[in-house]
């Protein structure tokens, strides 16, 4: 699956040759097209992400396979989006993250990669359980992120101190051409339950939870969270919150409330 750019990067590293991996690694993302900077191999862009440097989302999804490398700008977290929820999930004391509907892993690997925290990610299609797993085991994060072929009905939120939802209920609710495929029947009234029960975990979380959004979650969150962070980027905003006060809540807002 990932032969072709790997192929094309040891003959760029040979040229390359004599210079340090992390120099390669930084020249290459500076290249000026999308074609050279695709060409990295998975451990190079492993390396670039563990030290900061910026990978945009052609690099990086040049990893996955073609229909998912199409599916990205709809549906997966582009690569700073991922690593902003990480380091602020981290930053403000996770240890625990579950990404709900962990899609082709994208998240999830980044956060394997930048931060100590445990990863995992619940996702509801098997063949997107599997894409995920490939790409944590070729960024070599397969032993710190844990994918579960999973609906969120069957999940246990509890296990978490911390929960990444970028919309993941929004596409049962679309017709059935915006879908991101469909390998699965999607219940127009899934969504609301599924929002409830987000809804029901974030009441049930203990003060110092936190939760980070990406285009929201279709759902409102109760007063006893407060509002940390909120950047935007690629048409939706990024946000995170922390619980500071405990126990369940009369008054739930939705995002686009909060001050
Ligand atoms: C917008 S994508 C986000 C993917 C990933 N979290 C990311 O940021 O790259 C939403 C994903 O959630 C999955 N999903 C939606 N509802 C779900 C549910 N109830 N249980 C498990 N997965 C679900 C979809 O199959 C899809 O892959």
């Amino acid at each position: 699956m990932f032969a072709a750019s790997h192929a094309s990067s040891a003959a760029a590293a040979v040229e390359f040759d004599g210079i340090a991996p992390l120099d390669f690694v930084r020249a290459s993302l500076e290249m000026p097209s999308d074609f050279l900077r695709s060409r990295l191999t998975a451990s190079e862009i492993a390396l670039a992400l563990r030290e900061g440097l910026h990978v945009g989302d052609h690099a990086f999804d040049a990893l996955l396979p073609n229909d998912s490398r199409t599916a990205s700008m709809r549906f997966w977290s582009p690569v700073k989006v991922a690593s902003m929820a990480a380091h602020w999930l981290e930053m403000h004391g996770a240890q625990r993250v579950l990404d709900v509907g962990a899609g082709s892993g994208k998240f999830c690997v980044i956060a394997a990669l930048i931060t100590d925290l445990v990863v995992e990610g619940i996702e509801q299609r098997p063949h997107l359980v599997e894409q995920a797993r490939a790409l944590a085991a070729e960024l070599g994060v397969a032993d710190r992120v844990k994918f579960t072929c999973a609906a969120l009905e069957a999940t246990t939120l509890e296990n978490y101190d911390a929960l990444y939802l970028y919309n993941p209920f929004c596409e049962a609710g679309y017709d059935r051409l915006q879908w991101l495929d469909e390998s699965l029947e999607l219940a127009p009234d899934s969504a609301p339950r599924d929002v409830a029960r987000i809804e029901a975990a974030l009441d049930a979380m203990p003060v110092g939870g936190q939760i980070v959004t990406y285009h929201g979650f279709g759902g409102r969150l109760p007063d006893t969270f407060e509002l940390l962070h909120s950047w935007s980027f690629g048409g939706g905003s990024v946000r995170c919150w922390q619980k500071a006060r405990p126990g369940p809540s009369a008054s739930r807002l939705f995002e686009g409330e909060w001050a």
